[in-house]
């Protein structure tokens, strides 16, 4: 089996981008500007953003963290989108979800400004993503074609099953798949899916994005298939000092022996995600979702 090193690939991804930062600091051109609102205190979210913080400064990116209390309003929290919409500062921003309960997410996400969505949830960067017009794709799926076009694994004509419907991962991933280029032939698998076992089972190519740990099991495998795990899930673990740790929603164990490519998680899909995000940050900065829309 080979691995997929998702900290591998994302280093070289930054590294790349700083070698561009430093090439527009040579011209005089405008260093990319990342700012990330959070609402809140989930500690989850919490990481997440700190990492994507800390990613821009390893590229040399410039950041913003908005951080904001989770009793604000939504029309309070959409002012302070708007105030990024407008600043010509800032190239691209993100609204770190899950937002709290009473925030309504979509509301959130139509007033983003399109061209500074880079984390590609806007719908009009969903339906250009779709028609395979340029946009920013959503950074998970961005980073799981990153790790399949840099590793050359082949996808034509390949079963592609995502296992998963979110409108950020799995929903866009099938499309993505599916679209010229890639060429998969793509199954969208969900909780309503008959006969998952088999259907799992017939995939080249197969994406966990379910939120189960250790769901896939080797029955589900195919042998010699490639398995890109999205899961992240927080695991009791009472010999790990932590008390806990993080699984993926594959069986890695017993998968692993019998795949020809595997993400492992912690270290796979999950650091190609930030670089997704900076890859579309650099776009932004770069004006080239402007110059040929
Ligand atoms: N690596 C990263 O950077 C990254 C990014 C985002 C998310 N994640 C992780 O990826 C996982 C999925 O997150 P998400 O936001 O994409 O998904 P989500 O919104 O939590 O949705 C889960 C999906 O899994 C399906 N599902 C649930 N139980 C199932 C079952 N028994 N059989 C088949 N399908 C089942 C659901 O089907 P229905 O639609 O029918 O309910 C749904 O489509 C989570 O662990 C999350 O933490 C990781």
């Amino acid at each position: 089996v080979n691995l997929l090193d998702g900290n591998l690939l994302a280093k070289t991804i930054k590294q790349e981008l700083a070698t561009k930062v430093e090439q527009r600091k040579a011209l005089g051109l405008k260093i990319p500007h990342l700012a990330a609102i959070i609402v809140g205190h989930n500690p989850a979210s919490k990481a997440y953003v700190n990492n994507k913080v800390k990613s821009c400064h390893e590229a040399g990116f410039k950041s913003s963290l908005i951080e904001l209390s989770d009793t604000i309003s939504q029309s309070e929290l959409i002012h302070e989108v708007r105030l990024l919409n407008s600043d010509p500062e800032i190239d691209g921003f993100i609204v770190q979800l899950p937002l709290p309960s009473h925030i309504d997410e979509q509301e959130v996400t139509l007033a983003i400004e399109p061209m500074k969505d880079v984390d590609g949830f806007h719908p009009s960067n969903f339906g250009r993503m779709c028609l395979g017009l340029p946009c920013y794709l959503p950074a998970t799926p961005f980073g799981i074609l990153e790790m399949l076009r840099r590793n050359s694994i082949e996808t034509s004509g390949k079963h592609a099953v995502v296992v998963g419907r979110s409108n950020i991962v799995g929903t866009p991933m099938s499309i993505l798949l599916s679209r010229k280029g890639w060429d998969c032939t793509v199954t969208l698998a969900h909780s309503k899916t008959k006969n998952l076992s088999e259907v799992c089972a017939s995939a080249d190519i197969l994406v966990a994005a379910i939120g189960i740990p250790n769901f896939i099991t080797s029955e589900m495998v195919k042998p010699g298939a490639v398995i890109l795990d999205v899961g992240i899930n927080r695991i009791d673990a009472p010999d790990s000092p932590k008390g806990s740790r993080l699984v993926g929603d594959v069986d890695f164990k017993n998968v692993a022996p019998k795949c020809s490519w595997i993400t492992p998680v912690p270290g796979g899909i999950g650091p190609l995600t930030v670089a997704g995000l900076m890859i579309n940050t650099m776009s932004a900065c770069e004006g080239i979702f402007h110059k040929h829309d």
